[in-house]
């Protein structure tokens, strides 16, 4: 296992290596969050509901479920409040050992929290590459290893390529899953920055060994208090509801989720925004001689196109080179078929993109 740092947004944990101080001012590109921020109300929320904390929540989560449900057009009974996206990961994989699985297959690269989830769980884990320069699935490939291993991870869109496999190609690998009585697990932490919307949850209505995994963290850029949901069968969710800690959210976070799902204004807000800047920063950073992934979310995966192969070279001197200028991109050593060789930048204001492409146009420069 690597030493770098297993996930972004922690500057303290990456700049010491390159000698800087934990504490420097830096431009955060290594966590993919909204830079619009929370939603400009929520603060004053969170302040007036500090009282709920003297009180349980709803071991339920009756209001936020309904609020998800409604937001999603399904039955309450097919949704799971969860503390962060992370913890429907960790339930999903625990689900899946209680139904007898003892191996999964991973889509690589990939986040890497599916493959710690299943090992903590007893899961074998089975890595099947994207492949090429765009990350494309081997359809027939992935439909074979899901029926072998008995689930299948991916994540749409993918975390830290960007890429979305297709809808179609979805349903064919659900259909062949309940062939063979295997589970399709599509974590969509990412889905709602994606337009026109993508969102997997129409086929749970035919499929009921798909689960969905949502979070809230990144859209809302609340990843310090925690939110996300998890949406499947009734059966499952009914199942995961035993195999979930009691209380397991907070009651101020849980008291979000109606305001933030109803609050389009920042979602519009976000879309025009995503959809003014992606293009953008994509076209300078290829204008710089780099090979950008077309990407459906909030971030971009980008090498130097003019090698073949950097491994160890140039991407990491070039992640050096962007700390000492005051930006923090994220490594990719610790994504299985990436190691060090590309880099990843969250998509954020202009002015900070305007910053980022004129800090690698620098290195880039003879
Ligand atoms: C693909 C993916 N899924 C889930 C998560 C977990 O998010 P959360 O903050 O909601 O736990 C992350 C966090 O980076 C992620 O990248």
């Amino acid at each position: 296992m690597s030493d770098w740092p297993s996930h972004g947004g922690r500057p303290e944990q990456l700049l010491p290596r390159f000698g800087l101080a934990g504490g420097s001012e830096i431009i955060d590109f290594s966590a993919n969050l909204n830079p619009l921020g929370p939603p400009p109300w929520l603060a004053q929320r969170l302040a007036a509901s500090v009282t709920e904390l003297a009180t349980y929540p709803d071991p339920d989560y009756r209001e936020a479920r309904e609020a998800i449900a409604c937001n999603e057009g399904l039955p309450a009974e097919q949704v799971r409040l969860t503390n962060g996206g992370a913890e429907a990961i960790f339930l999903a994989a625990a689900l899946l050992a209680r139904q007898g699985v003892t191996q999964a297959t991973i889509v690589q690269p990939t986040f890497g929290e599916y493959g710690r989830a299943c090992r903590h769980y007893g899961i074998a884990v089975e890595p099947l590459a994207l492949t090429g320069e765009r990350f494309m699935l081997d359809e027939a490939r992935a439909a074979e290893a899901m029926c072998d291993t008995g689930a299948l991870f991916l994540c749409r869109p993918n975390n830290p390529t960007g890429t979305l496999i297709e809808r179609e190609r979805i349903e064919r690998l659900l259909v062949a899953g309940q062939r063979h009585g295997a589970t399709l697990v599509v974590d969509e932490a990412f889905v709602d920055f994606v337009t026109p919307d993508e969102r997997l949850t129409p086929l749970l209505a035919r499929f009921d060994n798909l689960l969905l995994l949502r979070s809230m963290t990144k859209l809302y850029a609340i990843p310090g208090l925690r939110l996300g949901h998890l949406l499947g069968s009734a059966a499952a969710v009914g199942h995961i509801g035993e195999l979930q800690p009691p209380w397991s959210v907070n009651a101020l976070a849980a008291g979000l989720v109606a305001p933030l799902l109803a609050d389009r204004d920042y979602l519009a807000r976000t879309r025009a925004w995503l959809d003014a800047e992606r293009p953008w920063l994509q076209g300078e950073l290829e204008a710089l001689g780099l090979n950008v992934v077309p990407s459906h979310a909030n971030f971009l995966l980008f090498r130097n196109a003019r090698l073949r192969d950097d491994r160890g070279g140039p991407m990491p001197a070039l992640l050096e080179h962007l700390a000492r200028c005051g930006i923090l991109a994220r490594h990719t050593h610790n994504f299985i078929g990436l190691e060090g060789a590309w880099l990843r930048v969250a998509v954020r204001s202009r002015p900070e993109n305007q910053a980022l492409v004129e800090a690698i146009a620098r290195w880039s420069a003879p």
